[in-house]
């Protein structure tokens, strides 16, 4: 793994797999009453959002917390770059402090890989813009390979990634203002999974050249019942997707997972959104709350993977053993 995570792309299969295979450590920290380890003792970790989030930047404090680093929190709204100081030096400022990993949300795509440059410290990309939001992808593959692990009757360790090749998913909605659909479909893929899209053609970006995809559809019901993974997007209003549609319920009427859509999925399919969830627009508020419906382990999940990717940004290899001392001890 590079020093810094700002794309699925830098990773490959290899590098998911391992991250994977290290946030099983950490899963299993997260279930022992005192759920935390001394692996990043002494090293910051400071969250920089400069856009809105609720889920990402408190799985990443506390999967900093947990890993015992000093976490700081930065938002632009009280902070000077209210008073007009740039992106740079604000950035420049905080690593003066002594900052061993920034955790990067912008709405500017390539902001992180951006902000690697101007700073010794490891960044995390923590969603930018429509580009990319690589935990993301990353906290999703791992649940999918949890849960096809208990379906096996095997514990999530001995499942090998594998268990992708082949498996059907759909990433239905707004693709074009998504970072989690681009970071997802390069994960999906290159773990073996065939995805398709589904969206009306105003949502879908305006080339698809560099998307490991097996199609495209405009058609949801008739995609549905070979589904192994229904993956469901937000209609992201705030980066203009609103105007790329007549309105949201003639989305709903043709995109939207009713209940009587999800019926048409196999038994066996999982439904998944990376939150906020729109009841009643991209999702029926009776099909979020079905047992297949995901939504809330992604989140689980996503502590513990953005665990293992700090650890392995941060922790360096003479703290390899240390970490299968206190996570095995
Ligand atoms: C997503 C994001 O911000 O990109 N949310 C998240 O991080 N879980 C998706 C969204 O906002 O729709």
């Amino acid at each position: 793994m590079s020093a810094s995570l700002l794309s699925i792309a830098d990773l490959g299969a290899e590098g998911i797999e391992q991250i994977l295979r290290v946030s099983d450590s950490f899963a299993e920290v997260g279930r022992r009453s005192i759920p935390k380890v001394p692996a990043l003792r002494g090293r910051t970790v400071v969250s920089l959002f400069a856009e809105e989030s609720t889920r990402t930047r408190l799985s990443f404090e506390t999967a900093a917390k947990r890993l015992s680093a000093d976490v700081l929190t930065f938002s632009a709204g009280s902070s000077s770059v209210k008073k007009g100081e740039s992106l740079r030096d604000t950035v420049e400022t905080i690593a003066a402090m002594g900052v061993d990993a920034f955790v990067v949300r912008h709405p500017s795509a390539g902001a992180p890989a951006q902000l690697a440059g101007w700073v010794d410290a490891s960044v995390v990309n923590a969603g930018d813009g429509w580009h990319e939001h690589p935990t993301q992808a990353l906290l999703d593959c791992y649940t999918i390979r949890q849960v096809l692990a208990e379906r096996d009757g095997l514990a999530v360790e001995d499942t090998g990634v594998g268990c992708f090749a082949g498996l059907r998913v759909a990433v239905v909605g707004d693709v074009a203002h998504s970072r989690v659909a681009r970071s997802g479909v390069l994960a999906l893929a290159a773990l073996g999974a065939r995805v398709t899209l589904v969206a009306p053609g105003s949502l879908l970006p305006p080339s698809l050249e560099g998307w490991p995809i097996a199609g495209v559809s405009h058609d949801l019901d008739a995609v549905l019942p070979d589904l192994d993974v229904c993956y469901l997007l937000r209609i992201q209003t705030e980066r203009g997707a609103g105007s790329h549609l007549p309105s949201l319920r003639e989305y709903t009427a043709a995109y939207g997972l009713t209940a009587r859509r999800a019926a048409r999925l196999p038994g066996h399919a999982l439904v998944m959104h990376p939150g906020p969830i729109n009841r009643g627009v991209e999702i029926a508020a009776e099909v979020a709350d079905l047992p297949r419906s995901l939504v809330l382990r992604q989140v689980a999940n996503g502590v513990a993977v953005r665990m293992a990717v700090l650890y392995l940004l941060l922790a360096g290899d003479s703290q390899g053993d240390m970490l299968k001392e206190t996570v095995s001890g």
